[in-house]
């Protein structure tokens, strides 16, 4: 979809971009990271023409694009910018319809256009249409960012930090709502950030720049479990463990392999079950939701007759099965417990997470660096 080829940007004597090479496949979803004034945003800025290469080459679909015309080459690339950038004097419904005006669609349809974005990034169309940019807090104002660039459809978005002003709260929120919406509309996406976790978070692949040049540019994973050298590991940092976590989605991790029963179920009905070869048992209320889990232990050291009631460690939390395994973490570490309900969307318990499950997955131990061996 994207290839750059030995693509060289030099302002003067400052090398912004040194002989980069990549190359994106349709539905992609690259991030760009790096050190402050590494050359992310020049790269992203050659990709629609706001700047030219010095030297080397951009090909879009296989066509050269400094023979294309930039205004046509840019309707085909929503870009939204670290600044935001939106017009101060134009009212929200204005601003996001900015290029469809332009392509001089028929009024209806760019009116339409901006409901239904203004919904696709969360923001109610009647409230926020006709408000100005000023009227709208920082998180909105980035939202209505991403609107903009996503008016015309075009298959390629460029966006240059765009949660970068976001409170971590907020920007979690966004990045959430985000990657739901690249599910809808999957695109192909060049995305700069500075932030390690967000990166790993959205891409197929990151590509670490510094001083112009790509230093890495691989999976997620391979990144955290095979940094290229010293300054990759660096910039990925030490909790690295932890980073991993984040890459696991809990229902990739879980144990399934669970039986439930209910509190009015007997002492009896419970040891059954681990009879059979059962492992786990979450106790679920009459409404399916997980309340609690039961210990083989506890099962052997009350009678028979007795309810399971009487027996479960109560309050079992539960975490989403698209969640990830921080997240499950968080949980557990905060409720100090050794293990966690999965739920689906029913909030039906689907599995189980534990510590130990949770240390089998950290314990793989981490590939050296390429250089060291
Ligand atoms: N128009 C310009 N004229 C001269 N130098 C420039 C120009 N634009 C960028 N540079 C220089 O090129 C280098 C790369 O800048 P760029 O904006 O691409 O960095 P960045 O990785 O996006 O940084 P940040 O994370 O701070 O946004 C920097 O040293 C910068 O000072
Ligand atoms: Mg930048």
């Amino acid at each position: 979809m994207i290839r750059l080829e030995n693509v060289t940007k030099q302002f003067g004597v400052v090398k912004a971009v040194d002989q980069v090479n990549l190359h994106i496949t349709p539905g992609e979803f690259l991030v760009l990271i790096g050190p402050s004034g590494c050359g992310k945003t020049t790269t992203m800025k050659m990709i629609n023409r706001l700047i030219d290469p010095s030297a080397g080459r951009i090909l879009i679909k296989g066509k050269d694009i400094s023979a294309e015309d930039p205004i046509q080459l840019r309707r085909q690339i929503g870009y939204a910018i670290q600044e935001i950038g939106l017009l101060p004097h134009m009212t929200i419904a204005d601003n996001i319809a900015l290029v469809p005006r332009l392509l001089k669609w028929p009024k209806k349809k760019q009116r339409q256009r901006v409901e239904e974005l203004l919904e696709m990034v969360g923001l109610d169309a009647a409230t926020f249409m006709h408000k100005y940019p000023r009227q709208l807090s920082g998180g909105q104002r980035q939202r209505v960012g991403v609107a903009r660039a996503l008016a015309v459809d075009p298959p390629i978005m460029l966006m240059d930090e765009p949660f970068g002003a976001l409170d971590p709260i907020t920007r979690e929120q966004m990045q959430d709502e985000f990657i739901k919406l690249q599910e809808q509309v999957k695109k192909t996406i060049v995305f700069v950030t500075h932030d390690m976790d967000e990166a790993l978070k959205f891409a197929d692949r990151v590509a670490i720049m510094n001083h112009g040049k790509i230093i890495q540019c691989d999976s997620p994973e391979m990144i955290l479990r095979r940094p290229a050298n010293k300054f990759v590991r660096d910039f990925v940092g030490s909790d690295h463990t932890l980073k991993q976590l984040s890459l696991i989605k809990v229902k990739e991790a879980m144990i399934t392999d669970i039986d439930t029963l209910h509190p009015d179920n007997t002492i009896a009905q419970a040891k059954e079950l681990f009879k059979r070869g059962s492992s786990n048992i979450v106790v679920v209320a009459k409404t399916g939701e997980a309340i609690g889990y039961i210990n083989r232990e506890d099962l052997n050291k009350t009678p028979e007759d007795r309810f399971v009631s009487e027996i479960t460690v109560n309050s079992i939390s539960t975490v989403a099965s698209d969640k990830t395994l921080k997240d499950a973490l968080t949980v557990m570490l905060k409720n100090d417990a050794g293990y966690i309900a999965v739920s689906d969307e029913n909030r039906k318990p689907v599995g189980l997470i534990t510590s130990s499950r949770l240390r089998q997955i950290v314990s793989e131990p981490r590939l050296n660096s390429r250089e060291e061996q």
